[in-house]
C-alpha cells in the first residue's frame, strides 16, 4: 500500500466513514484512528499496530453534546475536570453505553474518552460525524509519534493516509483519569500534571503499576512495565557518579550539563531536552530525542532522572517503562 501524507481532511474523513484506517495529528501524539462504532475498522487498528485486544482504546469526540450518546452518566468531578481541560490533552474513563462496541473496550463496562484540541483532529471529528477510536499511531510497545514522518516509519505499509499537522506541541501521551467512583483515580501520567488535575478536583488516587502487573488484567493496560521503549537499552540514573563506564553510551538529560560534571564520562551521543529546563518543552522533545539516541551506533541509552513534578512525573513514567524489561 502507498501512504500519502496530506492536509486532506475530507480525505480522511472518507475513509474512516469507510471503515478504514487514518492516521491524524493531536497535540498529544499522532493518533491510528478508526470509526469507533465500527468493530471491523476497530479490528484494523489492532492489526496494524500488532496490539493485544486487552488494550482498550480511546475514543475521540468534536465536542461534548456527543459524550450522553457514548457514555451514561458523568461524574461531578469529571465535569470539572472536562469544563477545564478539554479540549485537550485529557481523557476520561466514564461508564459505557452499549453503542461502544466490546472491541474498543476490552470488554471492560467504562470507556476512555478524549476532545483533542489539534485543528487537524477536531477538523476530522467533524467531517467524518462520527467518534474516532484511536491509539497512539505506532507499532505496541515501541516509541510513540510526534511526526507524520515517524507514523511512516513504523505504520507506512499498513495505512493509506497520514494526515499531516506538524510536530506535536505537547509531545507525550493525554493523562488518563479514571471517574468511575467518587474519587477520581490517575491511570495513566500525561500531558496535564498531576498538580493541575489536584487543583481542579482535590486529591485524587493513584493506580500503581504492581498491581496491575501482578494481576495481569491491567485496568489500564498503557501502565504494562513494559512500553514506549526504544530498541537500545535504557537505564535511569539520578547522577553521573552512578553510571556504568563500559560500552558506547548516549546521554539524556533535561538541561545541558556542564563539561566538569561529565569529565569521567564518554559519551559518544547527548541529547538535551531543554536548554532553560522548562518540563514542558522537554516532554514535547522526549520521544523525538529517543528516537535520535536509539538511531546512534549506542550500546545503551543513560537517562538522568527529571525533577519528580509537574510533566518531569509523566517523562520519568516513560523512562521507566523503556528502561522496564
Ligand atoms: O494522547 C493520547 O491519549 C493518544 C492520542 C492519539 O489521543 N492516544 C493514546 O492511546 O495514547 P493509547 O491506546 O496508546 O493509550 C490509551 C490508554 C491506555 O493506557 C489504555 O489502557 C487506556 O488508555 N484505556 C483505554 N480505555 C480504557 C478503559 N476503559 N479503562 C481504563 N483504561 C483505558
Ligand atoms: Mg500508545
Amino acid at each position: 500500500m502507498k501512504c500519502k501524507i496530506s492536509k486532506d481532511i475530507g480525505a480522511g474523513a472518507d475513509l474512516i466513514r469507510k471503515g478504514e484506517l487514518v492516521a491524524f495529528a493531536t497535540e498529544t501524539v499522532y493518533g491510528l484512528g478508526a470509526n469507533a462504532l465500527n468493530p471491523e475498522a476497530v479490528a484494523r487498528i489492532f492489526e496494524a499496530k500488532q496490539r493485544p485486544h486487552f488494550d482498550p482504546l480511546i475514543v475521540h469526540i468534536s465536542d461534548i453534546k456527543h459524550l450522553d450518546e457514548l457514555t451514561l452518566g458523568f461524574s461531578e468531578q469529571a465535569k470539572k475536570l472536562a469544563d477545564q481541560f478539554w479540549p485537550g490533552p485529557l481523557t476520561l474513563v466514564l461508564p459505557k453505553r452499549k453503542v461502544i462496541p466490546d472491541l474498543v473496550t476490552s470488554g471492560l463496562d467504562s470507556v476512555a474518552i478524549r476532545i483533542p484540541a489539534h485543528p487537524v483532529a477536531r477538523q476530522l471529528l467533524e467531517a467524518a460525524q462520527l467518534p474516532i477510536a484511536a491509539p497512539s499511531a505506532n507499532k505496541f510497545g515501541c516509541l510513540s509519534p510526534t511526526l507524520a514522518s515517524h507514523v511512516a516509519e513504523q505504520l507506512g505499509g499498513e495505512i493509506e493516509l497520514i494526515l499531516d499537522g506538524g510536530a506535536c506541541t505537547v509531545g507525550v501521551e493525554s493523562t488518563v483519569i479514571q471517574c468511575m467512583d467518587e474519587v477520581p483515580v490517575l491511570l495513566r501520567p500525561g500531558g496535564i500534571s498531576q498538580e493541575e488535575i489536584e487543583a481542579c478536583v482535590g486529591q485524587i488516587r493513584l493506580a500503581r503499576i504492581e498491581d496491575h502487573a501482578e494481576a495481569n488484567s491491567p485496568q489500564s493496560p498503557g501502565m504494562l512495565p513494559k512500553h514506549y521503549a526504544p530498541r537500545t537499552p535504557l537505564i535511569i540514573v539520578d547522577q553521573l557518579s552512578d553510571v556504568p563506564l563500559e560500552g558506547q553510551k548516549g546521554l539524556l538529560s533535561l538541561f545541558p550539563l556542564e563539561e566538569t560534571f561529565l569529565k569521567n564520562q564518554q559519551f559518544s551521543v547527548r541529547e538535551i531536552l531543554s536548554p532553560s529546563g522548562d518540563l514542558k518543552i522537554a516532554a514535547a522533545r522526549l520521544f523525538t530525542a529517543l528516537r535520535n539516541l536509539d538511531a546512534a551506533d549506542i550500546d545503551y541509552i543513560i537517562a538522568l532522572r527529571m525533577p519528580e513534578k509537574g510533566l518531569g512525573r509523566t517523562i520519568n513514567n516513560r523512562l521507566e517503562r523503556a528502561a522496564a524489561s
